[in-house]
Order: structure tokens, then sequence, then C-alpha cells
């Protein structure tokens, strides 16, 4: 099997209710990341793009956060109505969506 063209890291990590860092598992982060694998799929990519789980990538406050390797895109606040939206244009035109890009903002 070839390696993957593109890694998909989606960060689901947990903090207990009430911490201020708050986490991107509170924001849905478990269900967007079924509904991003699903999807993948259902277009045909999963040969050429892995999405894969990861822990706390940083950016807590603007999660759910999704990182697109090796294009080093970076997304945030992203929701299961704007997967269609990322595989169509990142993964197949390979053009990130502007609109869900991350700020330039220090790590967290
Ligand atoms: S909890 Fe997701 S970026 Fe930190």
């Amino acid at each position: 099997m070839p390696s993957p063209e593109r890694q998909i890291l989606v960060c689901i990590n947990a903090r207990p209710p009430g911490n201020p860092k708050g986490s991107c598992s509170e924001k849905g982060a478990q269900s967007l990341s079924d509904a991003l694998r699903d999807l993948v799929r259902e277009r045909g990519l999963d040969g050429r793009v892995m999405v894969n789980r990861t822990m706390c990538l940083k950016h807590c406050s603007r999660g759910p956060v999704v990182a697109i390797q090796p294009d080093n895109v970076w997304y945030a606040g992203v929701t299961a109505d704007d997967l269609a939206e990322i595989c169509t244009d990142h993964l197949e035109k390979g053009q990130p969506v502007e609109r869900l890009l991350m700020p330039d903002i220090p790590w967290e």
C-alpha cells in the first residue's frame, strides 16, 4: 500500500469540565473525526488521505482543530458543516479553505 499523500490530524483531546483551557473534545471533535473519516471514504480519498485522531494541537481555544500535513495547513473551529468544503477544496483541488484558517497566534 502506498504512503498517503496527506495526513489529517483531528484533535480529540479532552479535559475535565470547567478547565479554563477547554478542549476540542467538548466541542464535538470526536464525532467530527468520525464524520471526516466517513466522508473521506465516501469520496474515495481514503487511499490517498489518512485521518488520525490526536491529542492536543496547542490551539485549544480555537477548537476543534484540524491540521493537514504535509501542507502545514491548520483549521480552527471546524464543524461538520465544513467537512465537505475541506474535502472538495483542499483534498480534491489542493486549495485550502481560507475562511477556516487558523490565525497566526502563539501556541497555547
Ligand atoms: S484540546 Fe484541541 S488543540 Fe488543545
